[in-house]
């Protein structure tokens, strides 16, 4: 068997057409009408990545994807394909031999029914997906992101659901609070984000919700049953019958395995063969509806993935159902038939036809609806990566059966699950009674080490108890002391009072006694000095009288004298004048 390419069917000359298993990462589209050979061309397409070792991964939106878990059933027609196909021949079959057979199936549920359960938290998916899947408003959306926001800072629990309806709760009771950081946050939006739940909830959201996430790299597995199938790539089936009903939650999942894809896998450059192969039937519905971020998101996503060793084919009717950006990511591509009778429908298979690179000899827009079932316009990359000039190819048949698989087979394989989950829970209970065994002896080490700590503590106690009774009984003899001292004090102070005052007493006995002596003695020297002045006053007044009669007598004799001189003087000038 060659590992380099995969058969996929012959073109009109009868010249193999294979799909380049180095190229298979650079992404794919198979387009065409309801009925004309998708759904068989992914199928045989799985089968061929399967036997090379690649995982591949399909979403079932019909039911009819789970006959890749039986084996086809023989038909005149099917032993004509074979024939013409040369699927018999492992020269031509890329050392493959054709049998019906069935291929090692994983079947997968979103709620956990019909397969696997496919489970993840609400923090895994984000803000952004979960908007989409509740449907919310830009407005909502916004409380949404807040939410994620508040929870992560307060490290409130974002598993399930119900986790996700008690952080809402939580931010309306703080709504205040949280206003003044982020912006007003109305109540009524508030209350209209958690209403959007329910729908989800009575959808079985719950189910999907809840911890643990699943563990994407589960997907990328090869089969380990012994026999010719060892190594060949597992084909896990995803039920989205019931998922796709709801055309948002459907495409969100979608992008949701691969964003988690896509966070999980190593970066691998180019890689000989992919790690795994997706292929998204009813891809339309991803990108109808979607808003500018998510629709960016959805490009970014499929172009980076490419390097993780991803491959992705998107499967839908008209290559126009897909945004332009990742239409030229789309390498690979398989066009079935398409009807074209309405304008929008002729100018759909124009846009189709000229994404090919032109082959001389086919006048594709014709051929598009010229095509019977199970074929197709083809063109791959080839091996220099190059896109082959596009061919009318009749795609090969597959060996497992093209429609749903029979319910026995389906139960079988639920059954199994149960099984390998029952024991799986075996497995688990008896690693959690080891754990619990250990668990026991640790806790009874604990308690040894506790019990040892608290003597510890008692005795400790008990001496600083002692210690402490020393010190009070110190202290107290210490107060009683301090008394004892302030009393005699005090008496010592209060007769050193006393006897200060009665010096003071006597003091103040004395002093008035030498006062009023001294107020009599003054009395008596006032009398005996008032006596004394009077008798001087007499005495002064007597030597007075004396001195004025002396004074008198002076003067009359000065003026006798004086009178004398004058008669005499006057005698003298009488005898003269006489004379
Ligand atoms: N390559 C094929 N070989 C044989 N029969 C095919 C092939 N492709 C399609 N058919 C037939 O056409 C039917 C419809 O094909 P299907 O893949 O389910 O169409 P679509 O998915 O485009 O609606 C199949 O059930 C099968 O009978
Ligand atoms: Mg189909």
């Amino acid at each position: 068997m060659t590992e380099e390419s995969i058969y996929i069917g012959i073109n009109d000359k009868g010249e193999k057409i294979n799909l380049d298993l180095a190229h298979a990462n650079r992404h794919g589209l198979i387009a065409g009408a309801t009925g004309t050979g998708k759904t068989v061309t992914m199928k045989v397409m799985a089968e061929a990545f399967s036997r090379v070792g690649v995982p591949v991964f399909l979403c079932d939106v019909k039911g009819d994807v789970s006959g890749i878990a039986q084996e086809g059933a023989d038909s005149a027609g099917m032993q004509k394909r074979i024939n013409k196909f040369r699927l018999k021949d492992p020269e031509f079959n890329n050392g493959h031999v054709f049998e019906y057979r069935a291929y090692p199936t994983v079947f997968w549920d979103a709620f956990g029914e019909k397969g696997k359960n496919i489970n993840t938290t609400v923090s895994n998916m984000g803000p952004l997906l979960l908007s989409r899947l509740l449907g919310l408003t830009e407005v909502q959306e916004g409380i949404l992101n807040i939410v994620f926001r508040v929870a992560e800072k307060e490290n409130l629990p974002m598993s399930s659901f119900e986790d996700l309806r008690n952080a809402i709760s939580y931010v309306y009771e703080n709504r205040q609070k949280y206003s003044a950081r982020y912006g007003n946050i109305a109540a009524a939006s508030i209350t209209s984000v958690l209403r959007t739940l329910i729908p989800l909830e009575n959808q079985g959201a719950g189910k999907f919700f809840c911890e643990p996430a699943i563990d994407i790299t589960e997907w990328i597995k090869c089969s380990e049953e012994e026999g010719e199938q060892h190594g060949w790539g597992v084909i896990n089936v995803l039920d989205c019958v019931e998922l796709v009903k709801n055309p948002d939650v459907y495409s969100t999942f979608i992008f949701w395995l691969l964003t988690e894809l896509y966070n999980v896998l190593p970066e691998v450059g180019d890689p000989k063969k992919p790690k795994i192969v997706f292929f998204f039937d009813e891809a339309h519905f991803l990108f109808k509806d979607a808003e500018k971020a998510l629709l960016k998101k959805i490009e970014q996503t499929v172009k980076l993935i490419r390097s993780k060793g991803v491959g992705i084919y998107f499967v839908t009717q008209s290559p126009s159902d897909i945004s332009n950006e990742v239409l030229a990511q789309l390498q690979n591509r398989v066009q079935h038939a398409l009807r074209a009778y309405t304008p929008a429908e002729i100018k759909a298979v124009k846009v189709a036809a000229e994404s090919f690179r032109e082959n001389p000899e086919l006048n594709t827009s014709e051929c598009i609806m010229a095509l019977g079932t199970g074929e197709a316009l083809v063109s791959f990359l080839d091996a220099k990566g190059i896109p082959q000039i596009v061919q009318q190819t009749s795609i090969i048949c597959p060996e497992s059966l093209m429609g749903p698989c029979s319910e026995k087979i389906r139960e079988d394989i639920t059954d199994k699950y149960k099984e390998e989950l029952m024991m799986d829970e075996n497995v688990n209970v008896n690693a959690a009674l080891s754990a619990q065994a250990l668990e026991n002896e640790r806790l009874k080490l604990e308690l040894e080490k506790m019990k040892m700590e608290l003597e510890l503590e008692k005795t400790r106690l008990a001496q600083a108890e002692a210690e402490a009774k020393k010190a009070a009984a110190e202290a107290e003899a210490q107060a009683k002391i301090q008394i004892a001292r302030e009393e005699a004090e005090r008496k010592a102070r209060e007769k050193e009072e006393e006897e200060a005052r009665k010096v003071a007493e006597k003091a103040a006995a004395l002093a008035q006694k030498e006062a009023e002596k001294a107020e009599a003695e003054a009395k008596k020297a006032a009398e005996k000095a008032a006596a004394e002045a009077k008798k001087a006053e007499e005495k002064a007044a007597a030597a007075e009288q004396k001195k004025n009669a002396a004074r008198q007598s002076k003067i009359e004799s000065q003026v006798i004298q004086a009178g004398g001189q004058v008669l005499k003087k006057t005698l003298l000038r009488l005898l003269k004048l006489s004379k």
